[in-house]
């Protein structure tokens, strides 16, 4: 470890902050892409990126760099999927010589997936200090595996960039230290903010029959992909049951996640013809839907932080949030996933009874800004926060 140290002390007088960026799911890249432009403004600055490999499909991976333009990864740890500890240990077992031999100044991580929790914990291990955008959401529900990912992410972090204000508290209440919390905005809303006018240009909505000429008809968007509600039938179907509701009033858009899809095709789920089962869309498609749709269904984290920034109407089909700020402040109404629960309060929204709200507070496309200022000035090569 002396020697690791050693190493990377005499390699950072040679070259600029040498910052090693994890990513290695869908969510993670529209966090990444901000961050890796704004790295690439400062010369001071030596940016390196780890695609893991956590996702591997054109459609979840792939598209997303070609359409942010991130630039290909320098490594690809290509781990794929597996079991929860199957695919955090080969994570471990792959990235350690990479960080070894790369001698980073600083691991930066994003998110809850599994990849961010195991390149945290390689390199903590290694001497290597970490920084966590999208720190201290809290759902308090341990049954999600992205909740564990984030308690431990953020008790290994030394810089803990956080989006929102509750996330402060949780962390503190968590005993890190007030100087090692900075509340900077939301690294997903600079994308949203950056890609929205090119993401208008965008032909799904003809594609889909949703628009003609100018006129967009009204429609919903759906997205699903949390284990508690796909990976049992009984639920999946209850859940569609409900949007078949929905589905016949206006034609709702489901974009599905692969694992949807393999309980889907197991179980044989039937539902209306105006729920527009279609194969997962990339990232400029899918903001153009969502920007113009009167009402999303998710249980996604990012899309009840994005519609929140849109100002669009959504229902988190889910029982907790770590995202509270998109229902104190935003659009977001947690209404969870009982079928008639769901039905009523899209009803509400359809007869133009949704919730209004406001941008939270600094989500307004300046947050990889803030911090890369704060790594280059509060974090000087080999000093903690
Ligand atoms: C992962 C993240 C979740 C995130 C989601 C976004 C964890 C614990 N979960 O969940 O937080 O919200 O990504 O999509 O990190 N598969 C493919 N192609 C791929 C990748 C996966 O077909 O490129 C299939 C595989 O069969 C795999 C399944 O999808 O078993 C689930 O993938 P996995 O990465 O384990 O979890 P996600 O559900 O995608």
């Amino acid at each position: 470890m002396v020697y690791c140290l050693r190493r990377r002390e005499l390699a950072s007088m040679a070259h600029g902050l040498r910052i090693i960026n994890i990513v290695g799911a869908r969510p993670n890249l529209p966090k990444i892409s901000p961050l890796l432009r704004e790295m690439q403004r400062h010369p001071e600055i030596e940016p390196i990126l780890i695609h893991t490999g956590q996702h591997y499909d054109e459609t979840l991976s792939d598209i997303f760099f070609r359409q942010m333009g991130i630039p290909a990864p320098q490594v690809n740890l290509e781990v794929g999927s597996g079991s929860h500890a199957a695919q955090t240990a080969e994570i471990l077992k792959r990235i350690e010589p990479v960080l070894f031999n790369r001698q980073p100044d600083l691991v930066l991580v994003v998110g809850d997936v599994n990849s961010t929790l195991a390149a945290s914990l390689a390199a903590v291990k290694l001497g290597i200090r970490v920084a966590h955008v999208e720190a201290g959401l809290r759902s308090f529900d341990r049954s999600m595996p992205e909740e564990i990912n984030r308690v431990v992410t953020d008790a290994l972090a030394d810089y803990l960039f956080v989006t929102e204000q509750d996330a402060i508290e949780h962390l503190l209440r968590e005993g890190r230290p007030r100087e090692s919390i900075f509340l900077v905005g939301n690294v997903m809303i600079d994308s949203l903010r950056h890609f929205l006018p090119i993401a208008q240009q965008s032909r799904i909505g003809e594609e889909l029959g949703l628009k003609n000429g100018s006129d967009w008809r009204r429609f919903a968007v759906l997205t699903l992909h949390r284990p508690s509600n796909v990976d049992s039938t009984e639920k999946l179907t209850g859940l569609l049951r409900a949007i078949d509701v929905v589905a016949a009033q206006i034609p709702v858009v489901f974009p599905v996640h692969p694992r949807a899809q393999q309980r889907l095709t197991q179980a044989g789920i039937g539902h209306h013809p105006q729920l527009l089962i279609i194969p997962p869309i990339g990232y400029l498609d899918f903001l153009c839907l969502l920007s113009r749709a009167t009402l999303v269904m998710t249980d996604s984290g990012g899309i009840q932080e994005e519609t929140t920034a849109l100002g669009v109407p959504c229902l988190t089909l889910r029982e907790n949030t770590e995202r509270p700020v998109t229902i104190s402040e935003g659009t977001n109404l947690l209404v969870g996933t009982d079928p008639c629960k769901i039905v009523a309060a899209a009803q509400d929204i359809l007869a133009g009874k949704g919730k209004a709200g406001r941008i939270p507070p600094l989500w307004d496309g300046h947050a990889a800004e803030r911090i890369v200022d704060i790594l280059l000035t509060a974090a000087p090569r080999g000093k903690a926060p």
